[in-house]
């Protein structure tokens, strides 16, 4: 039964092993790291899959850094990756959405050259109600080379162009582990059977334009007059037939993104006049995020700059993005410099 898009049948650790035997100088510990993540990632893939059964859904009493009442499945998977993460020897830092400061490596343990920062659960507003939703990742490499030393806020808040590696597990109809370490983005399907995730699209490259936008219009009413102007182009008819755009937004961004990979098409998150730099983070969400959609073929930019080339100055910075199909961006640019020039 041909259900796969490639001929190869292999694991991401084999795959991670592969790439890494490319480099002369690799010594494993960066496979090594990745597989105690995707330890954590297989746990929640369980976790989420029986939600309702389990007692993981619904809220705390807590509010986290955001300002958002923190979901028990939020606090849960960020445990589950801190304990899959603190012993390894591999990392000297963590940063999570979900913890106000940088989260250190317990003295007990070794520190390594590597440096992790995650939103454990995005999507949260769709938990309780069975709406896909996910983990973002990315490792840096750590500034200072002197492994004996605790990790710090510099290793942390490292321009995007320094991810090493990044990626995002989507909990949906399947989970599927999207993944990149800077040789394109390669695609890996959970199989709860074998508990292994098996590649599934190899080097997946965003179509050049699409025919959906992504954002959330009930802000609309808050929009710079550039935002108004492009997606009331985007809804315009075309003799060409390729406008209008249809409109999905799930509000889990894994899920949009992931969507906007494979059909094409742009994601936003702009600022607002209530909330300047947008919603979506800096290091959690929209670097991860900006790293696979590059290196698909796609762009990301906060409007005026390339999302990966910004340096963030805090923890959990905020930055208005514009994500997806190259041509979509430019055109999106286009629109909001237009009608900040007028
Ligand atoms: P998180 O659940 O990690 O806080 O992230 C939610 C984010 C993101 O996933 C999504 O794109 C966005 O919030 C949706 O925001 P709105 O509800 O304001 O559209
Ligand atoms: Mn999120
Ligand atoms: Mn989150």
């Amino acid at each position: 039964m041909p259900f796969l898009s490639t001929s190869k049948l292999i694991t991401i650790e084999r795959h991670i092993a592969e790439e890494g035997a490319l480099h002369p100088k690799a010594t494993g510990e960066f496979s090594h790291l990745l597989r105690d993540f995707t330890l954590a990632l297989r746990i929640l893939a369980r976790d989420v899959r029986r939600s309702g059964l389990n007692d993981v859904l619904g809220v705390t009493e807590d509010v986290n850094v955001h300002g958002e009442r923190v979901k028990r499945l939020d606090i849960h998977a960020n445990e589950v990756i801190f304990r899959a993460m603190d012993h390894g020897g591999h990392l000297c830092v963590m940063a999570s959405e979900e913890a106000d400061g940088l989260i250190p490596i317990p003295p007990e343990y070794r520190t390594g050259k590597y440096v992790l920062v995650f939103d454990p659960l995005d999507g949260s507003s769709n938990i309780d109600v069975n709406v896909s939703i996910g983990t973002i990742f990315s490792i840096y490499k750590r500034v200072d080379p002197d492994l004996t030393t605790p990790g710090s806020l510099e290793d942390c808040l490292q321009p995007g162009w320094k991810q090493v590696a990044a990626g995002y597990a989507m909990y949906g109809s399947s989970t599927q582990l999207v993944y990149t370490s800077g040789n394109g983005v390669d695609v890996f399907t959970f199989d709860p059977t074998i508990g292994e995730f098996l590649l599934t699209f190899e080097k997946i490259k965003i179509p050049s334009r699409g025919k959906i936008y992504s954002v959330n219009s009930g802000n609309a009413y808050k929009w710079p007059q550039g935002m108004r102007d492009y997606v009331s182009h985007l809804l315009r008819p075309s003799d060409d037939g390729m406008r209008p755009y249809s409109l999905r937004y799930v509000g889990t961004m894994v899920a949009d993104i992931h969507r906007t990979l494979h059909y094409g098409g742009i994601f936003m998150y702009p600022s607002d006049s209530s909330m300047s730099t947008g919603k979506l983070r800096l290091v959690y969400e929209c670097n991860p995020m900006a790293f696979i959609i590059e290196q698909a073929g796609g762009k990301a930019t906060d409007g005026h700059r390339r999302i990966l080339d910004l340096t963030p100055t805090s923890l959990h910075q905020r930055v208005p993005c514009f994500m997806g199909s190259p041509d979509d961006v430019d055109e999106c640019v286009r629109f909001l410099h237009a009608a900040e020039h007028q």
